[in-house]
């Protein structure tokens, strides 16, 4: 099973990809996560892309495909992965079909996750993140004991491109650079569409409904 989780910035990329990545055993792959996991080691990867990520910008393509390339030859992927947040932009998108043209392992499917802006900004103001890629809400998916991850007992905090102005550049961002993927997919045969407003369980059941063919 090899899918691509897209969607806007709080649309439940990363919630709905650590539920499948349980259920089916197969890697979530969060760019996002990786880069924060640079910032946080100070890495010079980190270093560089933290001015971006702060102000909610892009990190440069060739930064990801790189990442994205050597993350997808680890042994983990070889029963499938769930890609979250990668690709990003058009030619990221064109590396990514070249790097899986050389492993033999086309992308099955593109879940494009649709939720209005103002829903965004809700969820994106009321998160709650862990380091293991869980994320939580103080409304919407609080977590049992406050400030403490279920899934894997971390400190949850809150990420510093969730503030008012990173998050209303982050959704300009993705307007203007990420969205024509939609069309790119769509032409491939490849984009799935589904209604990400539902609650958590319900949009899963949603999403399980159109990956479980690939297993
Ligand atoms: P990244 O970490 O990928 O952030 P993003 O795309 O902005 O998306 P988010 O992680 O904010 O949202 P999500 O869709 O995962 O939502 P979540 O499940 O958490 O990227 C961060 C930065 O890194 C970028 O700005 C960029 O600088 C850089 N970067 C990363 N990848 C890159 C790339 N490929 N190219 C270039 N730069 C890159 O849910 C959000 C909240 O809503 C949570 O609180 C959750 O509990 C809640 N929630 C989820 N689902 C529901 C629901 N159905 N109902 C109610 N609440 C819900
Ligand atoms: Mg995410
Ligand atoms: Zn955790």
């Amino acid at each position: 099973m090899d899918i691509i989780l897209f969607g806007p910035p709080g649309a439940g990329k990363g919630t709905q990809a650590q539920k499948l990545s349980q259920k089916y055993r197969i890697p979530q792959i969060s760019t996002g996560d990786i880069l924060r996991a640079n910032v946080k080691e100070g890495t010079a990867l980190g270093l560089e892309a933290k001015k971006y990520m702060d102000a909610g910008e892009l990190v440069p393509d060739a930064v990801l495909i790189g990442i994205i390339k050597n993350r997808l030859l680890e042994a983990d992927c070889a029963n499938g992965f769930l890609l979250d947040g990668y690709p990003r932009t058009i030619p990221q998108a064109d590396a990514l079909t070249v790097i899986l043209d050389e492993i033999k392992k086309p992308i099955d499917a593109v879940i494009n996750i649709i939720v209005p802006t103002d829903i965004l900004i809700e969820r994106l103001s009321g998160r709650w993140m862990c380091s293991c890629g869980a994320s939580h809400h103080i409304v919407f998916n609080p977590p049992k004991s406050e400030g403490i991850c279920d899934t894997c007992g971390g400190t949850l905090f809150q990420r510093p491109d969730d503030t008012s102005d990173a998050v209303s550049n982050r959704l300009d961002v993705y307007q203007k650079q990420t969205a024509p993927l939609v069309d790119y997919y769509k032409k491939k045969n490849l984009l799935k569409d589904v209604d990400g407003t539902k609650d958590i369980d319900a949009v899963f059941a949603n999403i399980d409904t159109l990956v479980a063919p690939f297993k």
